[in-house]
């Protein structure tokens, strides 16, 4: 094999390297659940971790209100304005009595099977 070719071959395998990692890796990283702060909370809050640290989460108002906060202080970008609506979203959407996380949804789970 020629030198070029081999050249074309290993960008060739490279590329299709890439095209199948990205999407799992995507789904590795779930969506968090729908409401008004859904985009700006998946904006701010999946910068340094992925989503599941999120919801994995089972926290009370107050431990949500220190958890943002706490996030905030180690340089999550939060509009003062939607402090609050973060904080509503979150302790809505993962409560203490809510079930626990299930993990193995993902599709990346589901392929496995
Ligand atoms: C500047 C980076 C950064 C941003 C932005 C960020 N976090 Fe974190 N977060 C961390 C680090 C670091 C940890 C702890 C290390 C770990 O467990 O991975 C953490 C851990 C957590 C945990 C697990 C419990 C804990 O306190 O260790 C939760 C819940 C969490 N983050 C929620 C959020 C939410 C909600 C937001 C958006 C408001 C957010 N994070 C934005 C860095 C960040």
């Amino acid at each position: 094999m020629s030198q070029r070719s081999r050249l074309v071959l290993a960008v060739l395998v490279l590329t299709v390297l890439a095209m199948t990692c990205v999407p799992l890796l995507r789904a590795q990283s779930p969506e968090l659940p729908p409401g008004p702060m859904q985009g700006k909370v998946t904006t701010a809050c999946t910068e340094c971790h992925e989503s599941r640290i999120i919801l994995q989460q089972r926290l009370s108002k107050a431990a949500w209100t220190k958890e943002v906060d706490k996030m905030i202080k180690w340089g999550a970008v939060v509009d003062a304005a939607d402090r609050d609506g973060f904080i509503e979203y979150l302790s809505t959407n993962f409560p203490t009595d809510k079930p626990p996380y299930e993990a193995g949804k993902t599709s990346a789970e589901k392929r496995k099977k």
